[in-house]
């Protein structure tokens, strides 16, 4: 017997390497559009590795300190600890500038492409019976990414930042009779304080990556547990080993994960760090020496959340003051509904999908969203809303910079267009979708000259 092989049996024996094998052989349809998931998980890899680096140079303290750099204009000057650190990691740590520009376009990224990546599961009806736990797991992971971004940003405590920050706190306490609690036990007590930065880089970095993680490897195991869903088949399906009908779907026909899925996954990874490291190397991020260290008597004119968040801020901006209201000792404020109540809405919504496009069989081909006019106008409307929403974000550009007037103006409209949009767009698309796209074509099989295999049980 060769050494390999009794290495082989060896390692069989223990940790039974011929079921690991089966598991290998395990069918990926070979869909392009999948690849968006592969994206948001590599993006994740990425961000935790330049996350470490990061983690090494940065300090999570507001303590005064002197700063002795690079950046001229600081020299000698008293300024609180973290924002120091990160003009250190920016101008004088090797390779600094790029790894925090990296960690912030991977941010940007994995936030995207868990929209895109959702989108298309949504349309394609990937969600239905019996994948609704994934889609319930995955709504998580869309909220925890958002939660992960915008503790980061709070991190280099600058002026930019801290306003954005004191945003986050007032949407904060604002919850009724939990509000001051909350404050204090995610900011620690009235922002900004000496316990906030610790407290969200603490969030930053363990409590909400592990928390993504954990949903992660659920999602993970959920997906093989239950497999792909595939696209309808043209015809029946010649694989190596059988021929599999064109109608049985307890069947995958696709690429076996290992050697094919997996370097078309290796691809996925290069391209994704490739587009990274490019828009790390030629696109700046938040100049934190521009905006210089956090003056809390000093309020930037311009605030803006990031553009994953500019609908909730879109929410904050519309919502009348006439919504705030108290009833007994309790005060439900305009911001905790705007900022709190209808995010929170949204999430639920998006969460009990699902269960409102319910199935009763198991549903293993995706759908063609030309076939399906009510869910996919839902869907349209749904993309419109949150448009809107985040232009609504934008208000004050779009009515000083674009239309040369007053916020109190353009506001009136941004509300009926929130409202009236979305439900227009929707009806157009149910109008136009209505007969079921019959005369749409079945779309083209695209593993039928690829290597088949199936799935393992
Ligand atoms: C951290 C964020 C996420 C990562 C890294 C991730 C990753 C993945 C990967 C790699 C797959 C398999 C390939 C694919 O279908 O694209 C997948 C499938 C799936 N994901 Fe996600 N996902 C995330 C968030 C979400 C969200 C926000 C939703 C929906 C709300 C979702 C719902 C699903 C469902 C239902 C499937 C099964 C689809 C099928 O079998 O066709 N995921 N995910």
């Amino acid at each position: 017997m060769s050494r390999a092989r009794q290495l082989y049996d060896w390692a069989d024996t223990r940790l039974d390497v011929e079921s690991a094998q089966n598991f290998l052989g395990k069918a990926f349809p070979a869909e392009d559009s999948f690849l968006l998931g592969e994206v948001a998980l590599f993006c994740f890899l990425l961000l935790v590795l330049s996350g470490v680096f990061l983690g090494f140079f940065f300090e999570p303290s507001t303590s005064d300190v002197a700063y002795d750099g690079s950046v001229q204009e600081y020299q000698g000057e008293e300024m609180p600890e973290a924002f120091v650190s990160v003009l250190h990691i920016t101008y004088d740590v090797p390779f600094g500038m790029f790894i925090r520009r990296l960690h912030h376009w991977a941010a940007h990224l994995f936030v995207a492409s868990i929209g895109l990546h959702m989108l298309r599961v949504f349309f394609t009806g990937s969600y239905r019976n019996p994948r609704e736990p994934n889609w319930v797991v995955g709504t998580g992971l869309a909220a925890l990414s958002m939660g992960a971004a915008y503790t980061g940003y709070a991190l280099p405590f600058d002026e930019f930042a801290a306003t954005a920050t004191g945003i986050g706190y007032n949407l904060t306490v604002s919850v009724p009779l939990l509000g001051d609690f909350l404050g204090q036990v995610v900011f620690g007590g009235e922002f900004p304080s000496s316990a906030t930065i610790p407290r969200l880089y603490f969030l930053h970095v363990l409590v909400i990556p592990s928390a993504i993680a954990v949903g992660l490897a659920v999602h993970m195991a959920i997906l093989i547990r239950q497999k792909h869903t595939e696209a309808p088949r043209e015809g029946d399906v010649e694989t190596a080993t059988e021929t599999v009908d064109q109608e049985d779907d307890s069947v995958i026909v696709g690429l076996p994960a290992f050697p094919n899925q997996a370097a078309v996954s290796a691809v996925v990874f290069f391209l994704t760090a490739a587009t990274l490291s490019s828009l790390a190397g030629f696109l700046p991020v938040h100049n934190i020496a521009e905006y210089g260290p956090n003056d809390p008597a000093g309020t930037p004119s311009l605030i803006m959340p990031d553009w994953f968040l500019m609908w909730v801020y879109g929410f904050l901006k519309l919502l009348p003051q006439w919504a705030s209201f108290t009833v007994g000792p309790v005060h439900v404020s305009g911001e905790f509904i705007g900022g709190i109540v209808l995010p929170g809405l949204v999430f639920a919504a998006v969460a009990a999908w699902p269960f409102v496009d319910r199935v009763p069989e198991p549903t293993h081909f995706t759908a063609d969203p030309l076939e399906r006019p009510r869910q996919t106008a839902v869907g349209v409307a749904a993309v419109a809303f949150i448009m809107i929403a985040s232009i609504a974000g934008m208000n004050n550009i779009l009515a000083e910079q674009v239309l040369g007037t007053t916020t109190s103006v353009v506001n009136p409209w941004l509300s009926a267009a929130l409202l009236g949009v979305p439900l227009l767009y929707g009806a157009i698309t149910y109008y136009l979708l209505r007969d079921g796209g019959a005369d749409t074509p079945p779309e083209s099989l695209p593993t039928g000259t690829s290597q088949g295999g199936e799935s393992d049980d």
